[in-house]
């Protein structure tokens, strides 16, 4: 007599070992990807740490800035042309300040997205924050401002500028981080590595710079770019009368500190209003409108429309930027633009 008992055929325990598996893993799979969603979730930057780091790596790009355009080795080259026909150039000052900005950001927070201007490989671990929260931030700004890491997007400008940097014009050139928050700009630093000066701004918070007293819009003092300024000028005559003076610059980061209060820069210009009527890029005008939001300004597009800084980096729609105005005013006056041409 054979004895009592299952009999199981190799194929059988393969199938149910299989099948044991299959139904532990489909129990834990989900308590595993929420507990690291959570972990995830649980991650937080302090938005006064960002602030003092993006000043940090400002200054820190600055000094490349500086020491290229010393050293007389700018190595410029063409990255070839906007649609608008402008030279888009490169530097040994756009590139060596990107390294040192972009690997301090990176090392410190490696989770957040940084976009920035320029792209290369070099990675630098050497690079880290000092942690120093400097007196003035300290002073204005609270610690424990814990935002989700992964609603920060951060945008630097290595180098602003880089055509006026080429020719010496260095009042002009800058360097930039900003911090948008689920797209909206909170925190901007427009560093200048030839003056030394550093303006940063905390939306809502607190800033280093303030306001001019008055501003006029009868008619404004318009800022424009240098290069390719031709249409720009037709534009600001067209809404705002033939006799509207217009001062032609470099770098959006230097025609947004030409909106505010300057007094500590002598040779700064001033302005009323910044237009800007053809495509631009993100990391040029993010730092600028955090600075111009402090300061109760707005900075939109030639439409009004909100830019977004958690998506692509091109701007499409020109921008209007003002401090101390009525916008919505100044919006009405513009004309429309042909937007098959921009
Ligand atoms: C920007 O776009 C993202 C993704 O679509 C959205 O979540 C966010 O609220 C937008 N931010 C602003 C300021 O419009």
């Amino acid at each position: 007599m054979a004895p009592m008992g299952i009999r199981l055929s190799p194929l059988g325990v393969a199938v149910f070992c299989l099948l044991g598996v299959g139904v532990i893993y489909h129990l834990y799979a989900g308590v595993f990807s929420s507990r690291l969603a959570a972990f995830r979730q649980r991650r937080k930057v302090d938005l006064r740490d960002l602030l003092a780091l993006s000043v940090e790596a400002a200054v820190l790009g600055g000094k490349e800035v500086k020491k290229v355009r010393e050293e007389n080795d700018l190595k410029e080259r063409s990255k070839g042309k906007t649609k608008e026909g402008a030279n888009e150039l490169l530097t040994m000052g756009d590139l060596q300040s990107h390294r040192k900005m972009y690997n301090l950001m990176r090392n410190t927070f490696p989770e957040v997205t940084v976009n920035s201007e320029e792209r290369d490989d070099v990675v630098d671990k050497t690079i880290t924050w000092s942690r120093n929260i400097p007196t003035d931030i300290a002073k204005k700004i609270q610690g424990g401002k814990d935002v989700p890491v992964e609603s920060v997007t951060v945008w630097i400008d290595p180098l602003d500028a880089t055509q006026e940097y080429t020719e010496n014009l260095l009042k002009y050139v800058t360097t930039m981080v900003c911090v948008a928050l689920e797209g909206k700009p909170v925190l901007g630093v427009i560093h200048q590595p030839f003056t030394g000066l550093t303006a940063w701004a905390f939306v809502s918070q607190g800033a280093n710079v303030q306001p001019r007293s008055s501003y006029s819009l009868t008619p404004p003092k318009v800022i424009v770019s240098r290069s390719h300024s031709g249409d720009v000028k037709a534009f600001v005559h067209n809404a705002f009368g033939n006799s509207t003076p217009i001062v032609e610059a470099g770098g959006a980061g230097y025609k947004v500190l030409s909106l505010l209060d300057m007094h500590t820069s002598e040779n700064m210009d001033q302005a009323d209003v910044y237009v800007h009527i053809t495509h631009i890029k993100k990391w040029d005008i993010c730092a600028g409108q955090a600075l111009i939001n402090a300061m109760g300004g707005h900075l939109t597009t030639l439409k009004g429309e909100n830019i977004n800084y958690s998506d692509t980096p091109l701007n499409t729609g020109g921008l209007v930027a003002s401090v101390g105005v009525d916008h919505k005013a100044l919006l009405e006056k513009l004309p429309k633009l042909d937007s098959e041409k921009h």
